[in-house]
């Protein structure tokens, strides 16, 4: 089935920006590319495609317009399938996906991003309390004793899951099972099929009665309680939610914190702008969305009709992905400085598309930025002295995440 295709996207690439970045954009605005399993699909690779696809009704989320899939082609036991075949607000447009996403958008809005950050602050100095007592030279991964519990506790806060037990911990290991593109059908179906929705009704459940109310996961239930929402979108939008809520701000973080220490002269100037009274840390987080992406292939879309992007044509029923570290590093769109380096005032980094574009695009872009502006403010301080380790960080195997299973690193 991928006899036609240019290139075929790896679960873990060897070079995720040389090898697969430039591969992608020396095919043109649109490449043809294979997933694992043999799946074709369209990769636009310019930033206006990149927005087109996201932002036209005539790219659609719903996998009823998808061609192949319709023609019985897609093999039952392709283990994305679980994912794009999903119920939530991900998978639909229109009415339907305004009203899924209403309680989400309203959870999460501006003004209730803005009260959480005391309780943000709390969390990221907990944390590097526990930091603190690594013994010094001794080698610590960042990613698992700060930029993951961090925004995992966030969304398990707003989401209301208690903090003592496993289940917060036990949300993670369901959400990285889910973005692992190298699990084979029966890890997905039984993560994703069975484990995942039984855990969050099972937390439904305590939480009906122990007569919880007032967090996110309770206003799902009283839409679902009313008729607005059915039990199926509920579960699908609490999984959209706990995986974005905290996979991707991780993933943020340590991009961030990279981007900085393998930047030096970026990093003297921002201690350089605290000093001066200055605010560096919206301008950092900015621009590590643009030059690592924290989302890796923004998931399908189904052309509706034939659509000309920039001289080639993407076919009513084909499904659409948009690689967003090859779009987000590409010459055309950040010119100057080289798209390859970190450079927080570059003067176009706000035409990243890092949170998505159109009807889609992230509810959790404000809440994601607070995070990972508290974030890395508190880490530099605390830890002025923080370097990579030799060690080199490793990445998720994963088609939909660009982030690491660890970021090792010496605090002092
Ligand atoms: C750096 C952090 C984050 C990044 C890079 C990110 C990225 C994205 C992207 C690219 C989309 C669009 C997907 C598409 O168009 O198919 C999206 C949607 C979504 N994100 Fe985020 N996200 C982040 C943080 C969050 C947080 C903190 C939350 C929740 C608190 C969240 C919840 C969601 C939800 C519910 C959707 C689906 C929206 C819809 O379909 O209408 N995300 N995110």
């Amino acid at each position: 089935m991928d006899s036609t295709a240019q290139l075929h996207l790896e679960p873990a690439p060897a070079d995720l920006h040389g090898t697969e970045g430039a591969a992608l954009r020396a095919a043109g605005p649109v490449a043809t590319v294979a997933l694992p399993g043999g799946v074709v699909a369209k990769a636009v690779t310019t930033r206006e495609a990149g927005a087109l696809v996201l932002g036209d009704p005539r790219f659609s989320k719903d996998i009823r317009n998808w061609g192949a899939h319709a023609r019985g082609e897609i093999p039952a036991d392709w283990p994305l399938l679980f994912i794009v075949e999903g119920k939530g607000l991900l998978t639909t447009d229109g009415e339907t996906h305004r009203r899924l996403r209403l309680p989400i958008q309203r959870a999460i809005s501006p003004r209730r991003v803005q009260a959480l950050r005391p309780r943000i602050e709390a969390i990221a100095d907990r944390l590097l309390a526990d930091l603190a007592a690594v013994p010094a030279e001794e080698e610590t991964d960042l990613h698992k004793g700060f930029a993951l519990p961090l925004p995992l506790d966030v969304i398990c806060s707003l989401l209301g899951v208690p903090e003592e037990g496993t289940l917060r911990q036990e949300l993670h290991e369901l959400s990285a099972a889910a973005m692992n593109s190298e699990a084979d059908v029966e890890e997905v179906q039984n993560t994703v099929g069975r484990r995942f929705p039984a855990t969050l009704m099972s937390l439904i459940e305590q939480k009906r009665a122990r007569g919880d109310r007032d967090d996110l996961t309770m206003d799902l239930v009283a839409a679902l309680d009313e008729g607005e929402l059915t039990e199926a979108e509920v579960i699908g939008n609490l999984v959209v939610t706990v995986i974005g809520g905290h996979e991707t701000t991780a993933n943020l973080i340590c991009h961030a914190v990279k981007g900085l220490l393998t930047h030096p002269e970026t990093l003297e100037a921002a201690r350089a702008q605290e000093k001066a009274g200055e605010n560096p840390w919206p301008a950092i987080v900015e621009e590590a969305l643009r030059w690592e992406s924290p989302s890796r292939n923004v998931m399908f879309r189904y052309a509706t009709e034939d659509v000309d992007v920039d001289g080639a044509v993407i076919r009513e029923g084909e499904a659409v992905l948009v690689p967003l570290p090859a779009i987000q590093r590409c010459p055309h769109a950040f010119p100057d400085p080289d798209p390859e380096v970190f450079a927080p005032d570059r003067p176009d980094v706000s035409r990243h598309l890092a949170f998505g574009f159109g009807p889609h695009r992230c509810p959790g872009a404000s809440l994601a930025r607070l995070e990972a502006e508290i974030a890395l403010r508190r880490l530099f301080e605390d830890f002025p002295e923080l370097a990579l380790s030799s060690t080199p960080a490793s990445r998720v195997p994963s088609l939909g995440i660009n982030g690491y299973q660890q970021l090792p690193v010496l605090l002092r």
